[in-house]
């Protein structure tokens, strides 16, 4: 078994040596360039602006556990997963021999699978991986381990990030030490529709990609507004997810949910504050998006709840 080490380091430049200062075997895994100042100070601007950023929720890991870990009503990323799961002959062949970048990782469940396609098919594997929370990509780096081990003389190389997605520049995801001229960029669980602004997330996520890359990205469909709609407002945990992201205002009001037909958003307001947000899609309209980047179609899967798509960049 060959371990997550520095050996296994992507490398974006040849000043990342400097990290062999670093003691800790994970600080050298995970570059970190994010602090809580930062991400206060993001809040208060949100606080000022009536919108809190998507980070803001996933601060605090052990509240997205909850969410996750007592599945009903949140299924999404099980749903997910399995459509991954049905459909992996038609994806490995495609996106196998490129470098995947990971926009949020999570609980990682849906992500370590696709690595596990790597191994399975190559006993190698490129990860990148960006989150503002450092408990999720400890985690994903343990699952990575277990996943060395499953698949014997196997080989991950890594590189993390701790940040926002807003600030990982276009070197950052460039790796002299690469195998791959082509990249995967992989947003999964909706993460999508965190964003109030459509077009700053896609920007965001294909602002570095190359002609020939793909974007792999699973959202949820907009198939039962009011079903959906309850699923957020009666479930305790998100109250609490929600409630514990809000700085800087005081907690005397409770959070009221309404379903935004025009565009197809669930959305928790904390008085005038638009505390939380979470689009849904219709896929048609998402393509029809997606089109006008440049990012064509290559596979489409969905069940009822669900939609897993692989779009590829055709020109910069
Ligand atoms: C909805 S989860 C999806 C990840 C995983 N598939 C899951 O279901 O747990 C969103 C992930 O993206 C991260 N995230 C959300 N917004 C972010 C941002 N602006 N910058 C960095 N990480 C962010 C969160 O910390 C979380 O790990």
């Amino acid at each position: 078994m060959i371990p997550l080490n520095s050996n296994n380091l992507l490398r974006s430049s040849k000043s990342d040596n400097s990290l062999s200062n670093v003691l800790s075997q994970f600080n050298k895994l995970v570059i970190k360039k994010i602090d809580e100042d930062i991400l206060d100070e993001r809040i208060l601007v949100g606080v000022l602006n009536k919108t809190i950023p998507g980070e803001q929720w996933f601060r605090r890991p052990e509240n997205w556990y909850s969410i996750t870990a007592y599945t009903n009503p949140y299924k999404t990323p099980y749903s997910e997963l399995k459509i991954l799961f049905e459909h992996s002959k038609e994806l490995v062949p495609l996106i196998n021999k490129t470098l995947k970048i990971f926009y949020g990782v999570g609980i990682a469940d849906s992500e370590t699978l696709i690595i596990s396609w790597d191994l399975g098919k190559t006993k190698y594997s490129e990860v990148c991986a960006i989150d503002v929370a450092n408990d999720f990509l400890t985690g994903f780096i343990q699952s990575l381990r277990n996943l060395v081990l499953e698949y014997p003389s196997s080989k991950i190389m890594f590189k993390g990030y701790n940040n926002i997605f807003e600030e990982i520049k276009k070197e950052d995801l460039n790796f002299y030490n690469s195998r791959y001229t082509k990249s995967t960029y992989v947003c999964f669980g909706n993460t999508i529709g965190n964003y109030f602004n459509q077009k700053e997330i896609f920007d965001i996520l294909t602002r570095s990609m190359k002609r020939g890359d793909f974007l792999l990205i699973g959202f949820q469909l907009c198939r039962n507004p009011k079903k959906i709609l309850t699923q957020y407002s009666k479930n305790l945990h998100f109250e609490k997810f929600i409630l514990d992201s809000l700085k800087f205002v005081e907690k005397n009001k409770k959070l009221k949910w309404k379903f935004n037909q025009a565009e197809n958003r669930v959305e928790a307001w904390f008085g005038d504050i638009l505390a939380f947000q979470s689009k849904k899609y219709d896929l048609k309209e998402f393509l029809k998006f997606t089109k006008k980047l440049n990012l064509t179609p290559i596979k489409v899967f969905e069940d009822n709840e669900f939609a897993v798509v692989l779009l590829r960049k055709e020109n910069q």
